[in-house]
């Protein structure tokens, strides 16, 4: 069919016929469903760090539940396409996406919490995700152009390990992340790699929240010792010598790796422990680093009304 015949009426997705489309307006389309929809979240959030087994999806899954606790309606992205264990966490790996005339609609967790995950898509918990990096790049595209993820207070995007294909995508196209949280655990190879990421948030320009140290100390369950299983201490030393905020010490807790393994939110099924403390507090932090973020655009709207807006419109 010819192409000029539907120059009059029709965008690719009118036309319901994307194959006659060129690939620049396939491409031109995808950035406007992509900026449409992120224009309904106030907030993104990254959670990264430089090292594997650290406890990133640990903390987004209880960052996100403790934010949609607090009533801020969340969204939790899982970005680590080759290990996606956000599902897991949360016991839905069984749930499956559905699709709307707009989009895919994210599975719901608690009323004011839904999910997005890879996992849902792979046929067996088995099969790897054997993809390059344009793969991932486009996956991760159709995540947050193609996801109903509706009006969100706040997106929170669970990261892989490092500084690689994931997190430059992540940051390219959502463009104006808020801020990143970035996991540690004490002992120096891991502070090592999470001083990387902190640069690597820099060289993107994404403001860091702050350093956690996860996996601090270990109390032990007979004589109430702290056992300072992987060291205990580096993560604040590593966040001073940064220049960026510490947002708390997470203790060593053997219920939350039974948590993670049943699918229960550990700050749900744990309010009164330690750890849970911690994850509360880390929410707050960020909840004040998101207030800080809107008070702070009103006051330069209220300045430079102009040129804010002007910037406002280019997004
Ligand atoms: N503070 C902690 N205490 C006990 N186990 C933890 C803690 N933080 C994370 N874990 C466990 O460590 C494992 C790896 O955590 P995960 O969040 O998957 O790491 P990452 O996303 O950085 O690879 C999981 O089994 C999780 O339950
Ligand atoms: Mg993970």
């Amino acid at each position: 069919m010819e192409k000029e015949e539907y120059k009059e009426d029709s965008t690719c997705e009118t036309r319901n016929q994307p194959n006659s489309c060129s690939q620049q307006e396939q491409q031109a389309q995808a950035q406007k469903r992509l900026e449409a929809n992120l224009s309904h979240i106030k907030h993104r959030i990254m959670v990264m760090s430089g090292k594997g087994g650290v406890g990133k999806s640990t903390v987004a899954t209880n960052l996100a539940v403790s934010l949609s606790l607090e009533g801020l309606e969340v969204g939790l992205l899982d970005a680590d396409i080759h290990g996606p264990n956000i599902p897991k966490m949360l016991g839905i790996e069984s749930r499956h996406v559905e699709g709307s005339v707009n989009g895919l609609i994210p599975v719901q967790v608690l009323p004011n919490l839904k999910v997005m995950s890879t996992a849902f898509f792979i046929g067996h918990h088995d099969e790897p995700v054997v993809w390059r990096g344009p793969l991932k790049h486009s996956a991760i595209s159709q995540f947050l152009g193609d996801v109903e993820w509706g009006k969100i207070d706040c997106l929170i995007v669970d990261l892989p390990p490092g500084t690689g294909d994931e997190p430059l995508s992540v940051a390219h196209l959502i463009k104006n992340v808020d801020g990143a949280v970035i996991v540690t655990t004490p002992q120096d190879v891991a502070l090592l790699d999470s001083r990387k990421a902190v640069t690597f948030s820099r060289m993107l320009s994404i403001p860091v929240i702050g350093i956690v140290e996860n996996m601090s100390v270990l109390t032990c369950p007979h004589c109430q010792k702290e056992i300072p299983l992987f060291k205990t201490g580096g993560g604040e030393k590593a966040a001073q010598d940064m220049r960026v905020p510490f947002l708390g010490r997470i203790p060593i807790d053997p219920e939350m790796v039974a948590d993670c393994d049943r699918g229960t939110p550990f700050v749900m099924s744990h309010p009164g422990s330690a750890a849970a403390q911690v994850f509360k507090g880390i929410a707050n932090r960020c909840a004040e680093f998101i207030r800080f973020k809107e008070t702070e655009k009103k006051a330069n709207l209220e300045r430079f009304p102009y040129r804010f807006k002007m910037h406002e419109v280019k997004k």
